[in-house]
């Protein structure tokens, strides 16, 4: 069994700041609410005409990666897109960014897995490359919510949390036995499929149905539901529940942990998590203070920042983790 590494890591940001008090301008919402139920202050937004799409963001992270990867472009072996807002509803992202990035045809594959859709990607890649049949991967995170949300009153609980943004990592072979993804742990529990979800348009919600259902746009189920304390609920619960499996499997301690990076969800999310694991404030990293929930982008995101701010060092044991829509879950165990 090969080991797989992480080899460069890279991500983008539309520039377009949406703060808490543009939001309030939209809807009747305000920046207290916001900050003290979610610690978001601003999000970025993708601007209508700036270029921006879930695949072309994911293109552009995915070019730094693979540029401090130190490998070239042909030599990637396959393509793990993970997003809830592709560009189409068919095909995924991942053929559109082998295009962009003009890779001959090496398989491309999307994963639809929401806010545990990087950490799935992340496990997908890994597999491939412990059994020997790929050297490279590349794994993007990237979303576009801004351009699905209800920014009205009625939409308020849900799109004041979210935003838009890209990260991607280059996943190759380590030389090192004991250096790089150590275990990744995966869960689902799809009896809670609708308590955060998004039913159309879709082959059971077709645009012309939906229409025809609400001529008064009550109940729409072209924006996202979320039932937001029973996410919350759930989440601290899950995320503790896979930390604690993937210290298990490698014989790690809590204070073992050199660095948390868990999907940026909510502010009060990390730091119950924080909290229950007793961490130090520069053993957890959270960046949603100015990104808001980037969904499947958040974690790549905040494991790029947190390498640019020389947070992680080799040797260090990195631990990600993530829940979200699905219910899906997971969590990655590392030594950088
Ligand atoms: C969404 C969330 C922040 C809402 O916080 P909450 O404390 O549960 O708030 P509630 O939904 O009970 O709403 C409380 C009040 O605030 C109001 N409210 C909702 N959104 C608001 C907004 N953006 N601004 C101002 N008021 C708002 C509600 O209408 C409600 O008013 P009422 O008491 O008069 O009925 C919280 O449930 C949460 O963080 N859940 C987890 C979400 C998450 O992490 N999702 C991603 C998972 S990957």
């Amino acid at each position: 069994m090969y080991q797989t590494k992480i080899a460069g890591l890279g991500k983008y940001v539309p520039e377009n700041v949406v703060t808490n008090d543009d939001l309030s301008k939209l809807m009747d919402t305000n920046d207290e609410w916001i900050t003290e139920r979610t610690g978001i202050k601003e999000r970025r937004h993708i601007k209508k005409g700036d270029g921006n799409t879930t695949a072309t963001m994911g293109v552009k992270a995915a070019k730094v990666a693979i540029e401090r990867s130190g490998i070239s472009k042909d030599d990637i072996d396959l393509i793990v897109f993970a997003t809830l807002s592709p560009d189409y509803y068919f095909p995924g992202c991942g053929v559109q960014v082998q295009e962009m990035l003009e890779i001959d045809t090496c398989p491309a594959l999307d994963v639809r897995n929401q806010c545990s859709g990087f950490i799935y990607a992340v496990s997908v890649a890994d597999q491939f490359i412990k059994t020997g049949m790929y050297n490279n991967v590349l794994v993007i995170g990237s979303e576009n919510h801004s351009g699905g949300l209800d920014f009205t009153d009625r939409g308020r609980s849900v799109s004041v949390i979210f935003g838009d943004g890209a990260g991607a990592a280059v996943l190759t072979r380590s030389d090192h036995n004991g250096q790089g993804i150590l275990s990744t742990h995966l869960h689902s529990e799809g009896k809670h499929a609708l308590e955060l979800s998004l039913k159309g348009p879709s082959t059971n919600y077709w645009v012309t149905e939906i229409i025809a259902d609400n001529p008064q746009g009550e109940d729409i189920p072209y924006y996202p539901y979320m039932n937001g304390q029973f996410v919350f609920k759930n989440a601290i619960q899950r995320f503790s529940e896979v930390i604690n499996e993937g210290l298990k499997e490698n014989g790690l301690e809590v204070s073992d942990i050199d660095m948390l990076i868990p999907h940026q969800a909510n502010l009060r999310i990390s730091q119950f998590v924080q909290q229950k694991f007793k961490l130090a404030d520069d053993q957890v990293y959270n960046n949603i203070q100015k990104y808001g929930n980037t969904t499947a982008a958040s974690i790549p995101i905040a494991l790029t920042e947190a390498w640019e701010e020389g947070k992680i060092k080799e040797g260090d044991i990195v631990v990600l983790a993530a829940f979200g829509s699905g219910f899906t879950w997971g969590s990655a165990i590392i030594k950088w």
